[in-house]
């Protein structure tokens, strides 16, 4: 019989992120009394008003804090870590493509803020265990499908080596592996997730979808790396918020769960089918030189996670969809998102690779936009698995 973890006060580090203030939105419209402080250090992926239905809402308000702070600052950590009966650590720089670019603050927040927090949850469990508080809280470790690296064939289960190929990945490894240390060295009760590739409202336009999306609806170029047919599990954001809510409230301690998405797919045809929806040409399409040490394939089996009770929701039809209708009625939230350093990142990122490329020698027909999986991992959601 799992136990159940208590979750009356929460933790929630970068929470103002994409996957991060889905759960805290998610969690606290649920009016179930949970009460959540968000610690987030608000950089450029970070945003409050992700924020805003919760503040708006004098229920969910009266529930919620926040507090601007770095994950790797024990002053800030300590006294928030005091107050909570979990943790649930979302911080994190996000984004592969500037981990190649400036690998170092994937480092301090992956590996050191990570410590930080480790720390302050040690520091509490010695306080629960000389009697100061009743319960040592739980850290849930948000971690990812990257740590396994490129899987060129199968499905990932949890025991499997870890490989990962970007300093984005390697950080995140590390992360995770230190909490786990955590856990066998002084006890801590640590659980950890692997999520697959997450899209949905909120989702920042660094990222392929929300960029091509954006992109399309300004009908600017589509920069798609070498030659498309790299293959991701795509999970909706509010699945993968609810898979670590699951996780947090009936994970095994010590235990890893994959995250798997519903939908394993090649760029390319994501890309097809999100114009299709659109209704913009496939010529908005460039071909340019591959990310660096591209992984060619994530995939995951999500039975550990099924056996635990939880399967995802969302068909990748629907949550495409749903997806693209929230950045047709939110551009306001997009065009401040492409503020800030968003034009020399773009440029730094994209403006080589764009140069020499024109849709006529890019261009590669594609037919119809595939709705169907082309292949689903065991345990992984029903949802499209009929399609
Ligand atoms: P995101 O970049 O949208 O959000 C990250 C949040 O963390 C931001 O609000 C940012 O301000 C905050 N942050 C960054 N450094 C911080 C620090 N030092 N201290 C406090 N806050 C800090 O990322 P996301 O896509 O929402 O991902 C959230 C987590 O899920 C990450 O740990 C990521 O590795 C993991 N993950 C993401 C995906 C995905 O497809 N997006 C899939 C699997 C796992
Ligand atoms: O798999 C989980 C991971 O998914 C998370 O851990 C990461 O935080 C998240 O960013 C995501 O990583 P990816 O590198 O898979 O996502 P991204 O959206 O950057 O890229 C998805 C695929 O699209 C990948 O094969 C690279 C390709 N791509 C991406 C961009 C931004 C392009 O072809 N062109 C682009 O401009």
């Amino acid at each position: 019989m799992i136990e159940t973890a208590p979750t009356a006060r929460l933790l929630v580090t970068g929470g103002a992120g994409f996957i991060g203030s889905c759960y805290v939105r998610d969690v606290l419209a649920r009016r179930d009394g949970t009460r959540i402080t968000v610690l987030d250090k608000l950089t450029y992926a970070g945003n409050r008003a992700n924020l805003a239905a919760v503040e708006a809402d004098a229920e969910q308000a009266a529930r919620f804090a926040f507090v601007r702070g770095d994950i790797a600052d024990p002053e800030a950590v300590g006294p928030l870590v005091g107050d909570a009966d979990a943790v649930v650590n979302f911080a994190a720089e996000s984004h592969v493509d500037r981990s190649i670019l400036d690998p170092a603050a994937f480092l301090r927040t992956g590996i050191d803020g990570v410590h930080v927090l480790l720390e302050a949850v040690r520091r509490e469990a010695e306080r629960a265990s000389s009697g100061v508080r009743a319960r040592p809280p739980r850290l849930l470790q948000v971690s990812t499908d990257e740590v396994y690296g490129s899987v060129e064939e199968g499905f990932s289960l949890e025991g499997d080596a870890l490989a990962p190929r970007s300093p984005y990945a390697a950080a995140k490894a590390a992360g995770e592996l230190l909490a786990r240390s955590y856990h066998v060295t002084y006890g801590l009760d640590v659980v950890v997730t692997r999520g697959s590739n997450t899209y949905g409202p909120y989702h920042h336009p660094e990222k392929l979808i929300p960029l091509f999306v954006t992109n399309a609806l300004d009908d600017r170029p589509l920069p798609l790396y070498g030659d498309g047919m790299q293959v991701r599990d795509w999970l909706y954001v509010a699945d993968h918020a609810a898979a670590v809510d699951h996780v947090l409230r009936r994970g095994v301690s010590g235990e890893v769960y994959n995250v798997p998405g519903s939908h394993h797919v090649p760029n390319r045809d994501v890309v097809a089918q999100l114009l299709a929806y659109l209704g913009k040409p496939w010529s908005l399409v460039r071909f340019v030189e591959d990310r660096p040490g591209h992984d060619r394939r994530y995939a995951m089996d999500g039975a550990k996670l099924a056996q635990l009770g939880w399967s995802n929701r969302v068909a990748f039809a629907d949550g495409l969809a749903a997806t693209i209708d929230w950045f047709r009625a939110n551009e306001a939230w997009w065009r401040t998102a492409r503020s800030g350093d968003w034009d020399a990142y773009y440029e730094r990122q994209y403006a080589g690779r764009l140069a020499n490329t024109d849709a006529a020698a890019g261009a590669q027909p594609v037919a119809e936009p595939v709705a169907a999986p082309v292949d689903v991992a065991p345990g992984s959601a029903p949802a499209d698995a009929g399609a």
